[in-house]
């Protein structure tokens, strides 16, 4: 018996010498070292031994078990690790390798132009504020000094909003209460002159709404830019002062200004800010429909009947307002030739301004 336990001591140890692997390994252990394993074999043949060899034979048997385990121990250990490295070289990492560049966003052309115009204004001491896109005939047009039937009205072809018991007041106008896409950022002059006291310099941008037909030069949805001052002692020149700055820190400080009487019911007098054609430097070309000005800037004086209407006394208070259009500046800065293209969502075309997010000297 002694013979046999040594000789089955021996092949187990030479087989798990030569086990290259895990599973290799388990069913080795299987083998000798499991509840059906050769060892236990061996233990429940003692039953038929004679009793006064018994306990030798279990102490022999169980060293052996114990000897195996160890080993066992040990051999698992060195093919675990090998099995690990062998592992972690299939999934190297190559450190080295370029890595996947982040897709990168940018500004839109016209949230560049906002934000540009925007630190111009911060710099003057201006607030910037919103209102709503959704506005009432009365707010857009009535309290802007243009009444039901103003001829002023058709210069902004309107969308207004299908709420049919709104929009028939007297003789089949719009009601005051009628709503309405706001067809510029204006409004926000009266909510805001009725909500504050002067002295006040706000500017508002957002988005406005017209019912255009549209073409190269037109969209009916475009941003806008108001911006008005109201105080003691306003005057033209405070206006002209007001958007020479921004101008000069948009489209650089050298490119001339043109100022000219315009006419909108809100300002008297209106004035129309135009800056040098930026393709051909007043000589005349395409972009300019060749008369070397591209106008960028309606503004004026606030009208004495709009201060009234927001309850400010124009005797003692007056006000300058304009309207810069962001999108026609944009266009005119990198030489879009169709504004539709701005809020098209063409990836094409939006990530041209990646890489142009400085100003013209
Ligand atoms: N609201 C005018 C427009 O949309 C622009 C403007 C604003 C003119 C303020 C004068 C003063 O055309």
């Amino acid at each position: 018996m002694e013979h046999q336990v040594a000789s089955l001591q021996e092949r187990a140890a030479a087989e798990l010498g030569a086990a290259g692997s895990l599973a290799v390994l388990e069913s080795w252990h299987q083998r000798y070292l499991g509840r059906r394993g050769q060892l236990a074999n061996l233990l429940r043949r003692v039953g038929q031994m004679p009793e006064q060899e018994r306990p030798a034979f279990g102490r022999l048997v169980h060293g052996v078990q114990a000897a195996l385990q160890a080993a066992y121990n040990d051999r698992a250990a060195v093919l675990q690790e090998q099995e690990l490295l062998a592992h972690a070289r299939q999934d190297r990492v190559d450190v080295t390798m370029p890595g996947r560049r982040p897709a990168q966003g940018a500004l839109h052309p016209v949230t560049q132009v906002l934000r540009e115009m925007q630190e111009a204004f911060l710099a003057l001491g201006f607030q910037v504020w919103e209102g709503p896109e959704v506005e009432s005939d009365r707010y857009n047009f009535e309290l802007l000094n243009m009444p039901p039937h103003h001829p002023a009205r058709g210069m902004q072809d309107t969308i207004y909003l299908d709420t049919p018991a709104l929009h028939t007041g007297p003789g089949g106008a719009p009601a005051p209460g009628a709503l309405l896409l706001r067809t510029h950022t204006s409004p926000n002059q009266v909510r805001i002159m009725r909500e504050l006291q002067p002295p006040l310099r706000v500017v508002v941008p957002g988005k406005v709404y017209r019912y255009e037909q549209i073409d190269p030069s037109h969209n009916w949805m475009f941003s806008q830019c108001e911006g008005f001052a109201v105080d003691r002692h306003i005057t033209l020149a405070d206006l002209k002062g007001t958007i020479a700055a921004v101008l000069g820190h948009v489209f650089g400080p050298h490119r001339p200004l043109r100022f000219r009487c315009d006419y909108f019911p809100y300002v008297e007098p209106g004035v129309d800010t135009a800056v040098q054609c930026v393709l051909c430097a007043g000589a005349g070309c395409r972009l300019c429909k060749n008369t070397g000005w591209l106008e960028v800037m309606p503004a004026g004086m606030i009208h004495p009947n709009v201060l009234r209407n927001c309850g400010i006394d124009p005797q003692r208070y007056s006000g300058f307002a304009f309207g810069a259009g962001p999108d026609r500046i944009a266009a005119v800065r990198w030489q879009i030739e169709d504004i539709r293209h701005l809020y098209q969502g063409d990836l094409r075309f939006i990530r041209q301004f990646r890489s142009l997010m400085g100003r013209p000297g």
